[in-house]
């Protein structure tokens, strides 16, 4: 907001971290978050203090409500082209992806999708899809490429990314998910020299802040894992992963002797590295929608709670195995699926996950200084999972402005 001011006042629960300034939430940092009733008041687009401003310019009526940091989303595969509904059909009726990949669906067909499709309708379908996300409190995500699968390809999506930034009120970041599939007529190692190659062009666009692989028997293996941490590390970006989604290849000790940011999906993560993982500073981010649309197995979230892990939650928003664009539903998923409480789930969609993307400084949690990306639910936080499929979201905040308004919600706004 520009140089005015904003006050919450008697919101129901306001989601506090157990002290300010803390870059993540592990171990028994997460239960010790606080949901206080109370106001809050944004100056500037900032959180200026925890208590209201009976002055402000905008006074937000928040009874009943429970106001927590805008959620944050680290992993998406957004923009895409079209969708692959027919394959989910095939899907319930047991065809496994690995098959339906093989036969020409899954990452390639939306390849093809998208290199079929011109700028503007890959942009149009973008946003809107960035829309539904506000409207379920997202306020800022991740956009992967990987749907390019050829150097064109790949720096096309990187570019369409940094042009859906310029569209959408959201923060976003881009990832270079530069070894998705192997493309038709190269080897897995060959990729990898290409992509070593198109490295300098990648980072001449100066919007990519971290690189991803996926590692599958259908993909990139451990040794490509290996080549994309050095090339991250030489990069100076993030390393992020797609592993242990369908098989377990013992990915994550690779992962984590390369410094990952994050190692993503887990379903199938051998029980020897949760340890390790629950040590390290890296992000375990669990993506329930997948595993519950794909039928895979299910995340050991309580075992890597347990081993102190940085636990994150993330939609995965892909045309393929999680078309899932809403955060609080992905909470409900995740706490019928893990047996997550209320403030495991909160952590794991906002400071984790503001950690995950480096955007922890700024973002992630209320306190002062921090942006006043802010969620009112229009209940308390216990309903959210509950009244599952249900979106609570009253109205979302962008820098202290209104930037999605439930149609029912307006009558809490006043003032201006
Ligand atoms: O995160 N696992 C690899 N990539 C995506 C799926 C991509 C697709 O099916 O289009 C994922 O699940
Ligand atoms: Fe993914």
């Amino acid at each position: 907001m520009s140089g005015g001011s904003a006050s919450f006042t008697n919101a129901a629960q306001i989601l506090r971290p157990p002290a300010d300034g803390l870059p993540k939430l592990r171990g028994p940092q997460v239960p010790a978050q606080s949901l206080v009733p109370g106001g809050l008041t944004v100056r500037d687009g900032l959180i200026e203090a925890l208590e209201p401003d009976p002055a402000g310019d905008l006074i937000i009526d928040a009874s009943g409500c429970a106001l927590v940091p805008g959620l944050i989303d680290c992993h998406t595969h957004l923009p895409f082209a079209g969708w692959r509904a027919g394959e989910y059909d095939e899907k319930v009726r047991g065809v496994p992806y690995e098959e339906i990949s093989g036969s020409g669906g899954g990452i390639a067909a939306s390849a093809r999708a998208l290199r079929d499709s011109p700028d503007d309708a890959v942009l149009a379908q973008a946003a809107g899809l960035a829309r539904e996300m506000l409207a379920a409190g997202t306020t800022t995500f991740e956009c992967k490429s990987g749907y390019g699968l050829s150097r064109h390809g790949e720096l096309r999506a990187l570019r369409l990314a940094q042009q859906l930034k310029r569209r959408v009120p959201a923060t976003t970041t881009s990832t270079g998910l530069l070894a998705h599939a192997v493309p038709e007529g190269y080897s897995a190692d060959g990729w990898m020299d290409e992509v070593e190659a198109m490295l300098p062009d990648v980072l001449a666009l100066g919007s990519v802040s971290a690189l991803d692989i996926f590692v599958e028997s259908i993909a990139f293996s451990n040794t490509h894992l290996r080549r994309m941490g050095e090339l991250a590390a030489g990069a100076g970006l993030a390393l992020r992963c797609h592993v242990e989604q369908f098989a377990t290849h013992r990915s994550v000790p690779v992962a984590l002797s390369v410094g990952a940011r994050s190692v993503d999906h887990l379903a199938r993560i051998h029980p020897d590295d949760i340890g390790p993982l629950g040590a390290a500073q890296c992000a375990a981010v669990l993506l329930p929608g997948a595993e519950f649309l794909g039928a895979e197995s299910r995340a050991p979230a309580r075992e890597l709670l347990a081993a102190g892990a940085i636990l994150v939650l993330a939609t995965d928003a892909n045309p393929g195995t999680s078309p899932v664009f809403s955060l609080p539903l992905v909470i409900g998923l995740a706490v019928r699926l893990y047996g997550l409480s209320p403030r495991e789930a909160l952590a794991a969609v906002t400071l984790n996950a503001a950690w995950t993307l480096g955007l922890e400084s700024d973002r992630g949690s209320i306190e002062p200084g921090k942006r006043a990306d802010l969620v009112l639910f229009d209940t308390p936080v216990d309903q959210i999972a509950y009244r599952f499929g249900r979106n609570p979201v009253a109205i979302t905040f962008i820098g202290g402005e209104p930037a999605y308004v439930r149609e029912d919600q307006g009558w809490r706004l006043s003032g201006r």
